[in-house]
C-alpha cells in the first residue's frame, strides 16, 4: 500500500538547475513490512527526480531526458573510473541512495552553477557530501578526487527493477 502525500521537493531540470518545482512525496507505508514499492515513472517529468522514502532511507529516482544524459556523457572523463553511464544509450531512470558512501550522512543537492560546485571541470549538477568534500552526479557516480586521500565510492542503489515504465524498489531478503 502507498500512502501519497503532497510535499515540496527539489527537483532538477534537464540543465540541472534547481526548479523549485512541486512534486509528490511518495512514502511507502512498511510498517507492516512489504517487500515492493513501485513508482510509475510517468509521475516523474523528463529530466528531474523525486525522492522517496524506502525501508527508512531517502531513494532518489532520476528520469533523466537526453540533455541530462548528453550533461552526464560530457563529465564521463571526471566520474570514479571514468564509468559510462549504465545501461548505455538512454538509461529509463537513475535510482540510488542519497547517502553518502563515506559514513552514510544525507547528501546536499548542488546545481549546476552552484558555488559550492567543484571548479575543476564544467559541473552539471548532482550531490555533495560537505564534510568529506565528495561529489556525486544525477547517475550517483563518484567524481574522481585525484590526489585526495580518500576515494569515495559510488552511490548504492537499492535492490529493484525497471520493467517498463515502472519502477520496483524490493527489500532485500
Ligand atoms: S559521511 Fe557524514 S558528513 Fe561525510
Amino acid at each position: 500500500m502507498l500512502v501519497v502525500s503532497s510535499a515540496t521537493l527539489a527537483t532538477v531540470s534537464c540543465g540541472g538547475l534547481l526548479a523549485g518545482l512541486s512534486l509528490l512525496s511518495l512514502r511507502p507505508a512498511y510498517d507492516k513490512g512489504p517487500s515492493h514499492f513501485q513508482v510509475q515513472l510517468e509521475r516523474i517529468a523528463p529530466g528531474t527526480y523525486v525522492e522517496v522514502e524506502w525501508l527508512g532511507r531517502p531513494v532518489v529516482i532520476v528520469r533523466p531526458d537526453r540533455r541530462m544524459v548528453e550533461d552526464l556523457q560530457s563529465i564521463d572523463a571526471f566520474v570514479l573510473g571514468c564509468a559510462p553511464l549504465p545501461n548505455g544509450g538512454m538509461p529509463g531512470a537513475f535510482v540510488y541512495e542519497r547517502v553518502s558512501t563515506y559514513k552514510g550522512c544525507g547528501l546536499e543537492h548542488i546545481p549546476a552553477g552552484s558555488p559550492l560546485a567543484p571548479t575543476s571541470f564544467q559541473w552539471r549538477g548532482g550531490w555533495r557530501d560537505a564534510c568529506h568534500i565528495g561529489y556525486w552526479d544525477y547517475a550517483g557516480r563518484a567524481v574522481r578526487t585525484d590526489g585526495r586521500a580518500v576515494q569515495l565510492a559510488n552511490l548504492v542503489s537499492p535492490e529493484y527493477t525497471l520493467i517498463g515504465n515502472r519502477i520496483d524498489l524490493k527489500r532485500k531478503n
